[in-house]
Parts: C-alpha cells; sequence; structure tokens
C-alpha cells in the first residue's frame, strides 16, 4: 500500500480558478483534487498558491565575497521571496573556469544552500567545455560580450567559437550583450550612456551573427524593448529594470547603477509594455555591500541584490491588476524549469512539490525585512506581496522569519556524467 502523502495543501485556487487539495509525497505531488489523510495539513483559503519560482540568474558570492553574500543569507534571500531554485553566476572569485572549480562550489552550496541549486561555467577562450559539462555545468554563462563587475569581455573571434564549442556539447550559452562607449561614468545618466540601449540592440544583434553554429541562445537582463524585438533566443528581464528607472534615484546615486544601466521612464514603460515578449523573469541578484555602495559613483561597483523582491514585487502588480498570475508562473517557474531542462513545479501530478503561499495583501519594502547579508534594497517603499509560507519538496523550510532545513538538490546540467 501506498503510504500517506507528508503534505497536503488544502482549497487551493489554481490558475484557471478550480479549488483543489494538492497531496504532495516524496518531494512530487501525488493528486490534486480531494484529499484524504496525511502527516500536515496547511489550509491555503484566499491565498495565492504559486509553484515556486527559479531564478536563473543570481551571484551568490562566496569565497573572497562572503562579506557581499553567501550561500546561506543569499538561499534564504532566495526562500524568503519564495524562489526554491536558484542558478548561480561563474564570476566568483575564483571564477568557475574548470572541473575543480565547479565541483569546490557545489560542495560548498551543498554544504550551505538551504534551496535547489545549479551553478554555471564561466567562457573564456580556453575552458574545457565538454569537462565542464560531464562535471555538471548547468549552463555556458553569463558570457559577457562586454566586461562587467567581475566579468571580462570575449573577443568576437572567442564568442563565436566559444558558440560554436558550446554547441557541440549541445549547452545553452546564457549572453550578457552590451557594447561600451568611452566617457566619463559620473552618475547613473552618464552610465546609461556610455552602455547605451542603442549599443545594447548591437550586440544582442552582433552576438546572433556570430553564431553560424545555431547554439542555443539565451539573452540575460535585456533592458529595452528594442533589444527584445531585436532578440532571437529566449530572452530575460529583470524586475529593476521593468520596476526602476534612472529617474527614481538621485542623479549620482550608486544603488541605481547596475549593468545594463537603469534606463529613463519613457524606457522602462516600454520595456514594461513588452512583457508578453519576455520569457523569463530574472533577478541578476548582485550583492554589493553598504560600503561599497557609498562610495563614489565612478568607483562603486554595479549590482543591484534582488532574488528576494522579484516575485513580490511581481504579485504587487497581479493585485493592482496590472499583470495576470498565470504569466507570472510561467515567467519566473515554468518557462525557466523548461529552459534549463529541470524538474517543473506545478499543480500536476508528478510536479515538484514545491510551493510558495501568500497572502493577498501588499507591504512597503523596507531593507530590514530582507536576508541578503548586503542589506539594502533598492526598493524601499515600493509594494510587495511575501511569502507566508514556502515548501521545498514538500517540507516547510520558510515560514513567517524561520528557516527549518529541507532537502535541497543540486541540479546539474544534462551533460553530467556522475564521477566525472
Ligand atoms: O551589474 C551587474 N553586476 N551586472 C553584471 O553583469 C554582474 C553583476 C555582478 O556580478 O555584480
Amino acid at each position: 500500500m501506498e503510504s500517506r502523502p507528508s503534505l497536503i495543501l488544502c482549497n487551493v485556487q489554481l490558475p484557471e480558478g478550480r479549488v483543489v487539495d494538492l497531496s504532495i509525497r516524496k518531494g512530487v505531488v501525488v493528486h490534486a483534487g480531494s484529499s484524504g489523510a496525511s502527516e500536515v495539513r496547511i489550509d491555503c483559503a484566499g491565498m495565492f498558491v504559486l509553484p515556486a519560482a527559479v531564478d536563473m540568474h543570481v551571484h551568490m558570492r562566496g569565497g573572497l565575497q562572503s562579506g557581499k553574500e553567501d550561500w546561506t543569507t543569499g538561499s534564504r534571500s532566495a526562500l524568503g521571496g519564495g524562489v526554491t531554485v536558484v542558478v548561480d553566476q561563474p564570476n566568483t572569485i575564483p571564477p568557475i573556469d574548470s572541473p575543480g572549480a565547479l565541483r569546490d562550489r557545489v560542495r560548498d552550496a551543498q554544504e550551505h544552500s538551504l534551496c535547489h541549486f545549479a551553478i554555471n561555467s564561466s567562457v573564456t577562450a580556453d575552458i574545457p567545455f565538454d569537462e565542464m559539462g560531464r562535471a555538471g555545468a548547468m549552463a555556458f554563462g553569463e558570457t559577457f560580450y562586454a566586461p562587467s563587475s567581475y566579468g571580462e569581455a570575449l573577443g568576437r573571434d572567442a564568442l563565436s567559437l566559444a558558440l560554436e564549442r558550446i554547441h557541440a556539447v549541445d549547452g545553452l550559452a546564457t549572453i550578457h550583450a552590451e557594447e561600451i562607449s568611452t566617457g566619463p561614468d559620473l552618475d547613473l545618466a552618464l552610465h546609461d550612456e556610455r552602455r547605451s540601449v542603442d549599443g545594447e540592440v548591437r550586440a544582442v544583434k552582433e552576438v546572433q551573427n556570430l553564431n553560424g553554429s545555431h547554439c542555443r541562445l539565451h539573452l540575460c537582463h535585456l533592458s529595452s524593448a528594442r533589444s527584445i524585438d531585436a532578440a532571437s533566443g529566449s530572452v530575460e528581464v529583470t524586475p529593476h529594470h521593468l520596476f526602476l528607472s534612472r529617474d527614481q534615484f538621485r542623479k549620482d546615486d550608486p544603488r541605481g547603477k547596475v549593468n545594463p544601466p537603469l534606463r529613463s521612464e519613457k524606457h522602462r514603460r516600454e520595456l514594461l509594455s513588452r512583457w508578453d515578449g519576455i520569457d523569463v523573469i530574472a533577478s541578476d541578484h548582485a550583492p554589493h555591500t553598504i560600503a561599497e555602495k557609498g562610495e563614489d559613483f565612478s568607483d562603486a561597483p554595479s549590482g543591484i541584490p534582488g532574488v528576494e523582491t522579484m516575485v513580490p514585487l511581481l504579485l504587487g502588480k497581479v493585485l493592482d491588476g496590472t499583470l495576470s498570475l498565470p504569466s507570472v508562473i510561467e515567467k519566473t517557474s515554468s518557462t525557466p524549469a523548461r529552459l534549463l531542462g529541470i524538474p517543473p513545479a506545478g499543480f500536476a501530478v508528478g510536479d515538484r512539490g514545491d510551493f510558495a503561499l501568500y497572502q493577498k495583501k501588499a507591504v512597503r519594502i523596507r531593507a530590514d525585512m530582507l536576508h541578503s547579508k548586503c542589506g539594502w534594497t533598492s526598493y524601499e517603499n515600493h509594494p510587495a506581496v511575501f511569502p507566508e509560507m514556502v515548501i521545498l519538496g514538500g517540507e516547510v523550510v520558510y515560514h513567517e522569519g524561520e528557516f527549518p532545513r529541507g532537502k535541497p538538490s543540486w541540479f546539474p546540467g544534462k551533460g553530467f556524467v556522475p564521477g566525472s
């Protein structure tokens, strides 16, 4: 006889409106309908119940950058925002540019992460692409077409060759497409000018032109409607480009400094109007310390923390009628899982049993509510809906400020060969 479900989420309203009880056993959904007995039952009447999010673009730092963030604080921040899977970017110090570095990173995350995780491989001219795939790299990149914080740009020839090699191992190339012009970098408007919308559009087209081998491309953090129109791979957009413009900050406030830059209010609105053309929302969670962000604009590092505020900001827009709930679920959970080839979280039998439960009530964001080590946010006072409870594999891993330890997994890429 089958054992009882370990958890039943009762009175869950599905996106199409039907109300069901969801039974979860051994980490997966085993029944959606009426329910029987279980060890734990949670009443979800009146709540938003979302398949937990997959944030396919985070910088969890650690190592020499542990003053900014580490796996414990970064994964708490993820769970506190309804994210149960993070895909870590390889521009760590040291970078993830060898199978050994990848394995060390996986070990660190296995010891300290409270959420599921995957790790991407760096892309340089001499990366052993095949070995990185076998060691379990999820995807390749972000591949820097222009330099950014802790990322060196690849030249055209090296990029073209890298795309060929990634294609040869059937990998996904994730691309940071920007172009940089010379000139002073003294405030947000000049930063926007140096890394312009026109330059981003040209970079997107150029990377696609260099992709003669038709490698699968994922275009990270596109910051303008025109870049989306130019893109032929999957398109990722961040909450900061959707909800923040440089006009909302003091003109030389480093808390608004990020690559690609925050744009004008006009560009931000145009980007939001392309919502239906966006495949994935990812945070590009890039924590830096308050001290670093207190430096002069030109010296301060680029990056905005955001893994914990991503879904809450989007749900704020669902509550006020700007966005639909199914579209938020698709862009934060189903599509990233599909692109990465990891089991989807969801309401169907067999889906990964990861959920986030939200009361339908917006609050104003304050830095002291959040769990990232960096201790600041660019979204002070923005309305957002935070989860009350988060479930990972059928176990409660976040509830009202507490983080009971669950059983997070490493999701290696599809080229992984165990023991290699
Ligand atoms: O602003 C950014 N910060 N953009 C990136 O591409 C990298 C990131 C970081 O790692 O801080």
